[in-house]
C-alpha cells in the first residue's frame, strides 16, 4: 500500500486535507513538522533559532527516511521539504505526491496573521510568500504525480477532487 505525501506551500492547508483523506481512506496521519518536534522536543521555532535552517532540513532528511519505510500513513510535509533532494528522493520510494496548489493571496489569508513561522518573520509577509513561492514552484511541480488547485475551492470539494484523482493511483 502507497504512502499519500501532501506538498506545497506552507498554509496551503496540508495538515487539513491530509486528515480528511486519511479518514476517508482509512489509513494513518502524520505530520512531519510534528514527528520532528516530537523527536527534537522542540518547536519548529526553537529548532530554527537554536540550531537553524540547515539542521531542520536535516531532520527533514530523517523524518522522510523514516517515514517511506512504513505504509499506508497520509504524509503531511512541511512547505520547504521539496528544497532538498535527498528528503523528496526518500518521500518517493513507495508514494503518490500530491501538490496542494494555492495562490500567495490565499496563502496570505490563511496565515497571514501566524507568528509561528519563521521563515515569514517580517512586515512584507505577502512579498516574502510571493517570493518564496517563485523560488519553489518548480520544485513542486517536479516532484507531484498529481496537482490539485485548492484557491477558490471549498474544503469539501478539493478533499473529493483529491479523492477522486488518487483513483486508480494507490
Ligand atoms: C517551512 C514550512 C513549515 C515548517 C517550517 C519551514 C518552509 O511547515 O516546516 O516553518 O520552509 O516552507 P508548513 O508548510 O506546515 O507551514
Amino acid at each position: 500500500m502507497k504512502n499519500i505525501v501532501l506538498i506545497g506551500f506552507m498554509g496551503c492547508g496540508k495538515s487539513t486535507f491530509g486528515k480528511k483523506i486519511s479518514k476517508k481512506l482509512n489509513y494513518s496521519f502524520v505530520d512531519t513538522d510534528k514527528w520532528i518536534e516530537k523527536q527534537q522536543g522542540q518547536s519548529i521555532p526553537a529548532i530554527f533559532a537554536s540550531q537553524g535552517e540547515t539542521a531542520f532540513r536535516q531532520m527533514e532528511t530523517m523524518a522522510a527516511q523514516a517515514l517511506a519505510k512504513e505504509e499506508g500513513l497520509v504524509i503531511s510535509t512541511g512547505g520547504g521539504m521539496v528544497k532538498t533532494p535527498a528528503t523528496m528522493e526518500a518521500l518517493s520510494q513507495n508514494a503518490v505526491i500530491v501538490y496542494l496548489k494555492a495562490t500567495p493571496e490565499h496563502i496570505f489569508q490563511n496565515i497571514g496573521n501566524d507568528n509561528t513561522r519563521p521563515l515569514l518573520q517580517t512586515d512584507d509577509k505577502l512579498g516574502a510568500i510571493c517570493r518564496l513561492m517563485a523560488e519553489r514552484e518548480d520544485l513542486y511541480q517536479r516532484y507531484a504525480n498529481i496537482t490539485v488547485t485548492v484557491s477558490g475551492h471549498s474544503i469539501t470539494g478539493t478533499t473529493n477532487a483529491i479523492l477522486h484523482q488518487l483513483e486508480g493511483l494507490l
